[in-house]
């Protein structure tokens, strides 16, 4: 039986955490159940999902056990006609600029300056 196969437009239209696919090495993996497992967490997985992951993949130098993993998620093969296309990472998953309230500065800043004046000069 021949393998499905899926074009690149196809992959990248999984890429969220509910529905996340990768390519590694021209296959296809459905890796959404997957997300919770992975020893090296969620967020890689999102980051190389949707699109080609094998150097992500192979830079991490995974394990037999791992390359044994993915046999449970294939799902077919990369059409060989299709050509990659850029995959923007999901909105939900790019994280929160960690914003500080200014005033956290300023007021101590403020109650420093006025002991400064009272202690030295009054
Ligand atoms: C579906 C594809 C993947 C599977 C099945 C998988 C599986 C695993 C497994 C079983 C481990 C434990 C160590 C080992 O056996 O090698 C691991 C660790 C790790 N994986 Fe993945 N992985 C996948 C994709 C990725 C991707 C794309 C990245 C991107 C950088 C990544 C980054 C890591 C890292 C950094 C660790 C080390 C975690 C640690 O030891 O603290 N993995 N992965």
């Amino acid at each position: 039986m021949s393998a499905k196969l899926y074009t690149y437009e196809e992959i990248a239209q999984h890429n969220s955490r509910e529905d996340l696919w990768m390519v590694i090495d021209g296959k296809v993996y459905d890796i959404t159940s997957f997300q919770d497992e992975h020893p090296g967490g969620e967020e890689v997985l999102l980051d190389e999902g949707a699109k080609d992951g094998t150097s992500a993949f192979e830079d991490v130098g995974h394990s037999d056990d791992a390359r044994d993993l993915l046999k449970k998620y294939y799902v077919g093969d990369v059409d060989p006609t299709s050509k990659p296309i850029k995959v923007e990472r999901p909105v939900e998953a790019i994280p929160e600029v960690p914003k500080g309230n200014p005033l956290r500065i300023l007021i101590p800043l403020v109650l420093f300056g006025a002991y400064v004046y009272y202690s030295y000069f009054l």
